[in-house]
């Protein structure tokens, strides 16, 4: 199977990019043919700052190298590399419903809260079309706020190999269920626009401030909870084994405790957790060259794909002489 996904650099990764998406992203490329990027096309929407969006570039890729991406299974690449990508964008966009995109939940959501939206935001989803088809992926890992995208993916290149032929494979989302929509620090969807993330690299003290800062409900703590409606006890769960998971469930439905007990026992499986990424993660950061190497020959690998896959297209719709 080949798998892709991809990764905004607008700040530093949180928890609900690393259990929605990034753990996946380790697991797939054992056994696959995998490709991932980091979309700084896609951030050009939102930064617009050119030190800010260079250096959260370099710092995404050494993240993700932190976290256990191994450049000799899986190729990662900056988006912006590999330029065959905008030129399919365009061979797509051509046969793209207005309606369509104006159905998407991100650019909804976006305009609903005041930000104006220019042709970037609007058209994200054509390229981030492009992304996947560019690769023949057929499996992309991500959390659930981006099934929709992935179903647009596959609406665009079908009505693409129904007018020109079968050119472009059909993707399928690939979303795991504990951890599709992991909450934030107020409940809502953990996201960087929000306000309401805990950072994968935070520093363990802000850390720490964060997790005693995570909205609970205020009911007496003699009474017994339902673990299960409860985010807090959905974010243990991410970091904690099953027995400990069944331990603290059976806590609060026996009730007679207080958050902050679970609020503690989070923060530490979460500093023991990330421990050993961070030490990779110091070494990974004193040497830039060697990140930049890795970056170079993901992008060359790539390029190589997108290559015979734009041909491709170029040909199925008169752009080239079909061979
Ligand atoms: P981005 O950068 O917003 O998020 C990266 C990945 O993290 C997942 N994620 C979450 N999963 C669970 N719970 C959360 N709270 C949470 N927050 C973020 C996202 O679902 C995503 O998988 N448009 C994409 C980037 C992109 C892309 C692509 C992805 C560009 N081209 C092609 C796949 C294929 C985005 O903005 O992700």
């Amino acid at each position: 199977m080949r798998v892709l996904s991809g990764i905004q650099p607008t700040g530093r990764f949180h928890w609900g990019n690393y259990f929605g998406a990034i753990r996946q992203y380790i697991d797939l490329q054992h056994g696959n043919e995998a490709y991932y990027f980091i979309a700084n096309l896609h951030a050009l929407t939102t930064v617009r700052d050119p030190e800010i969006l260079w250096r959260n570039t370099i710092e995404a890729a050494i993240d993700l190298l932190a976290l256990g991406l191994d450049p000799d299974r899986a190729t990662l690449f900056v988006q912006s590399d590999v330029p065959e990508v905008s030129e399919l964008c365009w061979l797509l966009m051509t046969g793209t419903p207005l309606g369509l995109l104006e159905r998407c939940h991100a650019y909804k959501e976006k305009k609903a809260r005041g930000l104006t939206a220019d042709a970037g935001l609007f058209t994200y989803p054509v390229l981030m079309a492009a992304d996947i088809l560019a690769y023949d992926a057929d499996i992309v890992p991500v959390g659930m706020d981006q099934v929709q995208h992935i179903e647009v993916c596959r609406d665009l290149a079908g009505s693409f190999n129904h007018q020109f032929g079968e050119v472009f494979v059909l993707p399928n989302a690939k979303v795991l269920e504990d951890s599709a929509k992991v909450p934030g620090t107020d409940g809502e969807k953990m996201s960087k626009s929000y306000e309401n993330t805990i950072d994968i690299f935070e520093d363990a003290k802000s850390m720490r401030k964060k997790i005693m800062r995570i909205v609970t409900d205020s009911r007496p703590m003699e009474d017994p909870k339902d673990p299960d409606t409860d985010p807090l006890y959905q974010l243990y769960c991410l970091f904690a084994d099953p027995a400990d998971r069944e331990v603290m469930a059976a806590k609060y439905r026996a009730g007679g405790f207080g958050y902050g007990e679970v609020k503690k026992a989070l923060a530490e499986v979460a500093e023991a957790f990330f421990a050993e990424f961070r030490e990779r993660r110091s070494r990974l950061a004193a040497d830039p060259e060697q990140v930049a190497q890795i970056l170079a020959d993901g992008s060359e690998r790539a390029r190589r794909k997108a290559q015979q896959v734009l041909q491709r297209a170029q040909q199925a719709c008169g752009l080239k002489a079909a061979t």
